[in-house]
């Protein structure tokens, strides 16, 4: 139990938590002081890194008993939600902030739905610097490979701002499940052996190896994926803050990559590449663009181009291979025979459709006339390659926590290679923007299979939709 000591008022009350991050103790805590009636402004609260304990008087007492039929305190939903982000901020101040936001919450219960309130704005903020310190430490965490008795073990130091070490965890064990690896920082170390997570004192970056065959790969994938085309300094140094790069191998390229951009540039002009220029910052203004572009041969048919649709702050982002007949003649992704397998599969999985933005690789329907039909064909991974300047565009703009890619050549548009879908799919990789890409076949595929082949597949397709309906839910949490 969190014990509370008295300050020098009598009717003042030090809270000491049992770490920076420890959201039960804090929620117990305040619970017992709300109902007890304690305001804001008569508690102080620590925790073993927030340096308060000067504040404190000497002596001990406990929190008053509240009284016996004290009614629950009232948090919304959203409250919490924010709470649980806010606390894990270095700001001192985060405890008495959630607190005094617990307290006003009791009297005005939609407080938080007002984002012109000072305080709903200064949790707003903390919750999202947390969220972003969350999905730097997922991206930029970078592994050297030590030799131990019992077998290899993959060590990373990472510097947090916040306390997100504990946290995260989850994320990496998911990612990692098959290594044993540990991750250091300033702030506390977690180590998995395959089985088990332990977390282990805070380290410094003396304690991790420097220096091994794991950075060579990474910076030879840097500098393969790398794409002159694309530079735009001041947003790569926006979301890779330069002190994030002495951690990172592939960093010590940058300068040099940058150096020879144009050179490169110009090398992928000449051998026929294309200089894309800049793309509408809208998905409207990208609807519109997309509509007359012709930079494949797929879209110099001239058939209808259809856009992705969706909700544009959605969690998921679900990607197709190209639309097909039924699509491009009513300009919507996903509605026929293939989005009606894949709607129901969703569905049973536990998401609708409408909740993700839907979209395909390639824009444009290519196909082989027939008679009277037309023939889908499958795109090239030139066409596929083209295309992924405007994928590339939609997420920048969706920015969705977890991409969904059915079959091969949605995976194709997403990382640049060719992608082998039973062997990769089930694992989440991870995108350049930190978010999460699950892989699966796609439903089309499913369609043109029979009897026992076609079950087995539906089975592992519905296996693998479950899995991204759990990180969909843990994510919208
Ligand atoms: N297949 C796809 O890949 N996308 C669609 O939109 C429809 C069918």
């Amino acid at each position: 139990m969190t014990p509370f000591r008295a300050m020098h008022s009598a009717e003042a009350f030090c809270v000491s938590l049992a770490a920076p991050d420890d959201f039960e103790g804090w929620r117990d805590a305040a619970r017992r002081l709300i109902q007890a009636d304690v305001p804001p402004d008569r508690i102080v609260w620590d925790s073993p890194a927030d340096h308060s304990a000067d504040l404190f008087a000497q002596g001990e007492r406990r929190l008053p008993a509240p009284p016996a039929h004290a009614p629950q305190p009232r948090a919304s939903r959203d409250f919490v939600q924010y709470a649980k982000s806010a606390i894990l901020h270095s700001d001192s101040k985060r405890f008495s902030l959630i607190y005094r936001l617990l307290w006003r919450l009791q009297a005005k219960p939609r407080l938080m739905e007002d984002k012109a309130d000072s305080d709903v704005r200064s949790i707003d903020e903390l919750a999202r610097q947390v969220r972003r310190d969350i999905h730097k430490m997922r991206a930029f965490v970078r592994f050297r490979v030590i030799e131990e008795a019992d077998g290899e073990r993959y060590v990373a130091w990472f510097e947090p701002d916040h306390h997100i070490v504990r946290s995260n965890a989850a994320f990496f064990v998911r990612r990692f499940t098959t290594m044993r690896w540990s991750i250091l920082t300033p702030r506390g170390s977690m180590h998995w052996d395959g089985e088990i997570l332990q977390e282990g004192p805070p380290a410094t970056r003396a304690d991790a190896p420097a220096g091994d065959p794991v950075e060579a790969l990474w910076r030879k994938y840097y500098a393969s994926t790398f794409n002159p085309a694309r530079l735009k300094v001041g947003a790569m140094l926006k979301e890779m803050p330069r002190r994030y790069w002495k951690n990172m191998p592939e960093t010590s390229l940058i300068p040099e990559l940058i150096a020879g951009a144009q050179a490169r540039e110009a090398r992928m002009v000449a051998a026929g590449g294309q200089d894309l220029g800049e793309r509408p910052a809208t998905l409207a203004g990208m609807a519109e663009a997309i509509r007359s572009c012709r930079r494949c041969a797929i879209g110099c048919t001239g058939t209808n181009s259809v856009m992705g649709e969706g909700p544009q702050t959605p969690v998921l982002m679900i990607v197709g291979e190209q639309p097909g007949d039924t699509e491009e003649q009513q300009g919507r992704p996903f509605i026929g025979p293939a989005g009606q397998l894949l709607r129901a599969h969703l569905q049973d999985a536990g998401i609708a459709i409408e909740q993700a933005y839907v979209t395909n690789a390639v824009k444009h329907f290519k196909f082989a006339p027939r008679g009277k039909q037309r023939l889908h064909q499958n795109p090239t991974a030139k066409e596929i390659d083209v295309c992924r300047w405007w994928l590339d565009g939609e997420r920048a703009l969706i920015r969705p926590r977890i991409v969904l890619a059915l079959g091969a050549s949605a995976a194709r548009g997403l990382l640049g290679r060719t992608v082998s879908v039973q062997k990769e799919r089930g694992i989440p990789n991870l995108l350049e923007d930190g978010s999460e890409l699950w892989i699966t076949t796609h439903p089309s595929y499913l369609l043109r299979l029979q009897d026992h082949g076609r079950a087995e597949e539906e089975q592992k397709f519905a296996n693998d939709l479950h899995r991204v309906a759990a990180r969909v839910s843990e994510l919208s949490r």
